[in-house]
């Protein structure tokens, strides 16, 4: 991600960190739409778990200009996900559901160039959470 698109990045979450009950929600619908089969690995409380996850993405972005703690938190993050049951092709429809629910939350402000930098950032939290997690022994 460049200097530019951790900035878009930055601007929109503002946008939707003050609805994040809602934009939760909304995240779980648009994923197990894609992938019913996910939602018996949330336990949870769903508000509770959708805090967590917006509160974790806004922790994401703070960290994006401290790439190397972004990581250590990522590895660990990815870790604990095997803990819960999560495969590696989890990770498409929640990111596809990611974007799904940014895209309405967002609306007009979702333009494409805003929907890449979020592509970007996904690919690049995801693939760090993946990396570790999944590597073969
Ligand atoms: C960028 C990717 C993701 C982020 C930032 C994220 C974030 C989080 C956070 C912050 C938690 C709270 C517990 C903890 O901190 O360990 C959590 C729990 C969980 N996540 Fe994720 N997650 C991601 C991807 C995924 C994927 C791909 C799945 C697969 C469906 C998934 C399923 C779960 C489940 C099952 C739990 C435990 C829920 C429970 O305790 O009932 N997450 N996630």
């Amino acid at each position: 991600m460049n200097a530019h698109q951790i900035q878009l990045v930055r601007r929109s979450f503002a946008l939707v960190e003050s609805r994040t009950l809602q934009a939760g929600a909304l995240f779980y619908d648009k994923l197990f739409e894609r992938d019913p089969s996910v939602s018996m690995l949330f336990r949870t409380d769903m508000a509770a778990q959708s805090q967590r996850l917006f509160e974790m993405i806004g922790d994401a972005v703070a960290l994006l200009d401290h790439p190397e703690q972004l990581d250590a938190v990522l590895a660990v993050l990815g870790a604990r996900h095997v803990a819960y049951g999560v495969h590696e092709e989890h990770y498409d429809a929640v990111g596809g559901a990611l974007l799904d629910t940014l895209a309405a939350s967002l609306g007009e402000a979702f333009t494409p160039v805003v929907r890449e930098a979020w592509a970007d950032f996904y690919v690049r939290v995801s693939r760090v959470m993946r990396e570790r997690a999944y590597q073969p022994a």
